[in-house]
């Protein structure tokens, strides 16, 4: 290994989203930071976030409210003193983010068509009782996104490395040293060649030892591991497998969020369809017109999305429809244009005058709510690795979040987590040795050989979690995954060790593991709570009012059972 394949900073950030870019531009400050991200550095969930960002920000909300309201939605499980200091984080957040050049849209005039400055224009979404989305547009993630990436390019102790995917954190407890994470190896993928090309006949894949006084994980979610999702590609759970493989303690992984609106067509790859429309008037059918949320929840349309995606779901296994209508021809065509001009040009793309007439939907996967068990300011069970944003669980989503909460979560996760680490490692003195660190050894791997065996058990994989692990699911049908997940796993690691690492490959092998921790933590809750829904014990049970933690080499059990 050259010497340039060795890299050491103060801070290493795996993931370029709305968390990592948080703390990155905070933490370069006082700190050598390195962030990397194993495609362009603004594709992340972020980039493709549109309702907004919670905060309370009108003059009849209060933290209180915004505190009940997340509450709620959490169905028992949410911490509160960790709601507390999010939603109280919010306006600093929101005022930083304008700060960095992010307009978010201020209210509309009489007409509805232009907006005056000085107050903030507040979407609604499901489960929230006031008005409180802050918005940029309906593009708000991309403004976010190309704000906080433009300042750390602008930084000069931030060294973003585009195209380098983590592989697994270096944890010196594996080759004989103390239990504290000092870094990762991470693959050079611009320079490692795909499988089936000529140079991938040479041993090319570089994978870089950086070293770090404290590596945070902020590598977003696992949408991917579901056959229909709203994420991109990214999106692969890959901060939760390196995680549980460097033996931290992982969290609630049963709670993942179906959103209720993705849009109807085969080629549009779930498009999202914010819940912002339901926020301003828009109302779901069944495919012959009529409206059903009354029948399922008071709070009808605006109920939270567990709620709602639960109710679709019975009305298109009642109705045998593939999907549902969305409805938001009542608003005026004008008002609907100005407010959605993103997903109304999409969906016009796609056929669909959103003005004109109701347009098809269904859930799809879109949120990770468990993840590595953190607290408030990203600190894990394991010494020096920090998690912040959507891979980390900390107890403010609960059973279920609730809209527009994660990016907020992301944004002052990464603002404490920074402030943390200043204090802990602000005097160079107290910051304890780096031990010596082996390089990446590939032993006797070859190139990737059969890249249609790691396309076929990635299909495989994505359409056993979207069967059997579900919107609704039982014991057999998890045991029915849990099966397949244990074969699957079996294929991939025996190709793992036997080729040379490739991102495909890297990605497969996370959700498997993300796989089997979620269903490992949904057999583990016998009872119905949030997002969690089991057929075969439909009832919740105050007993059950805890986490589900497990941790390698252990079973999913309830935190204290
Ligand atoms: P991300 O933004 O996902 O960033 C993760 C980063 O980690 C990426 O750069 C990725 O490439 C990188 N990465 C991952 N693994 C590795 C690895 N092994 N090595 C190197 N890099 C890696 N939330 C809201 O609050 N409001 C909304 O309006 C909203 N709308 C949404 C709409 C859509 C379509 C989607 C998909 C999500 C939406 N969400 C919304 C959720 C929200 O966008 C995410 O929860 C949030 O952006 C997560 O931020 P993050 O920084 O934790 O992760
Ligand atoms: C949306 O705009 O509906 C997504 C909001 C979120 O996921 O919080």
């Amino acid at each position: 290994m050259s010497a340039q394949d060795r890299l050491h900073c103060d801070v290493l950030v795996i993931g370029s989203g709305a968390a990592g870019l948080t703390l990155a531009l905070e933490a370069s400050k006082w700190a050598d930071v390195i962030v990397v991200s194993k495609r362009a550095a603004s594709e992340a969930n972020t980039k493709y976030a549109q309702g907004g960002i919670s905060a309370v920000l009108a003059p009849d909300d209060s933290f209180d409210e915004h505190v009940k309201d997340t509450l709620i939605a959490g169905a028992g499980l949410c911490k509160e003193p960790v709601v507390r200091a999010i939603v109280e984080g919010a306006p600093a957040r929101i005022k930083a983010l304008q700060d960095l050049g992010v307009e978010f849209d201020m209210r509309p005039k009489g007409d509805g068509s232009q907006f005056e400055s000085g107050e903030l224009d507040l979407g609604r979404e499901g489960g929230h009782s006031k008005r409180r989305v802050a918005h940029s547009g309906d593009i708000t993630g991309r403004s976010v996104e190309a704000a906080l990436l433009a300042a750390c390019q602008a930084s000069p102790r931030i060294r973003i490395l585009e195209d380098h995917m983590a592989i697994d954190l270096i944890v010196p407890a594996r080759f004989g040293g103390n239990d504290r994470c000092v870094g990762a190896y991470v693959l050079d993928c611009a320079t490692s060649p795909e499988p089936g090309t000529p140079e991938a006949d040479a041993r090319t894949a570089r994978v870089l030892t950086v070293t770090a006084h404290a590596t945070v994980l902020a590598t977003g979610g696992a949408g991917k591991v579901y056959l229909y999702t709203s994420n991109p590609d990214v999106a692969s759970g890959d901060g939760v497998a390196m995680a549980y493989r460097a033996g931290a303690v992982i969290a609630n992984m049963e709670f993942f969020q179906f959103h209720p609106t993705c849009l109807y067509h085969p080629q549009a790859k779930s498009f999202l369809i914010s819940e912002a429309l339901r926020g301003e008037g828009a109302i779901l059918r069944t495919i012959d017109g009529t409206p059903f949320m009354k029948k399922y929840d008071p709070r009808a349309d605006l109920a939270p999305r567990d709620i709602v995606a639960r109710s679709i779901d019975a009305e298109m296994k009642r109705t045998g429809a593939e999907h549902v209508l969305l409805d938001i021809t009542s608003q005026r065509p004008e008002f609907t244009k100005a407010r959605f001009p993103n997903i109304y040009a999409e969906c016009l793309r796609w056929g669909f005058d959103l003005t004109a007439q109701p347009i098809p939907v269904v859930p799809a996967a879109h949120y990770m709510c468990g993840g590595v068990a953190a607290d408030v300011d990203g600190r894990t069970s394991v010494s020096w690795l920090y998690a912040i944003g959507e891979v980390s669980c900390t107890g403010l989503h609960g059973a279920n979040r609730l809209a527009s909460n994660s990016l907020l979560e992301g944004l002052v996760m990464g603002y404490r987590c920074a402030k943390l680490l200043e204090e802990k490692m602000g005097d160079r003195s107290q910051r304890p040795a780096i031990p010596e660190v082996p390089s990446w050894d590939a032993g006797a791997a070859a190139p990737s050989d059969e890249a249609v065996v790691v396309t076929q058990n990635w299909d495989e994989l994505r359409r056993a979690m979207w069967n059997y692990v579900g919107i609704v699911r039982s014991q057999k049908r998890l045991a029915r995954a849990l099966h397949r997940i244990n074969m699957l796993q079996e294929e991939i690691r025996e190709y793992y060790w036997a080729h040379l690492v490739t991102r495909d490959l890297l990605e497969l092998r996370n959700l498997a593991t993300v796989a089997e921790l979620i269903v490992k933590c949904a057999m583990a809750r016998r009872e119905s709570r949030g997002l969690h829904t089991m057929l075969d014990a439909p009832n919740t049970d105050p007993r059950m009012q805890r986490d589900t933690i497990l941790r390698r080499g252990t079973l999913a059990t309830l935190d204290g059972v």
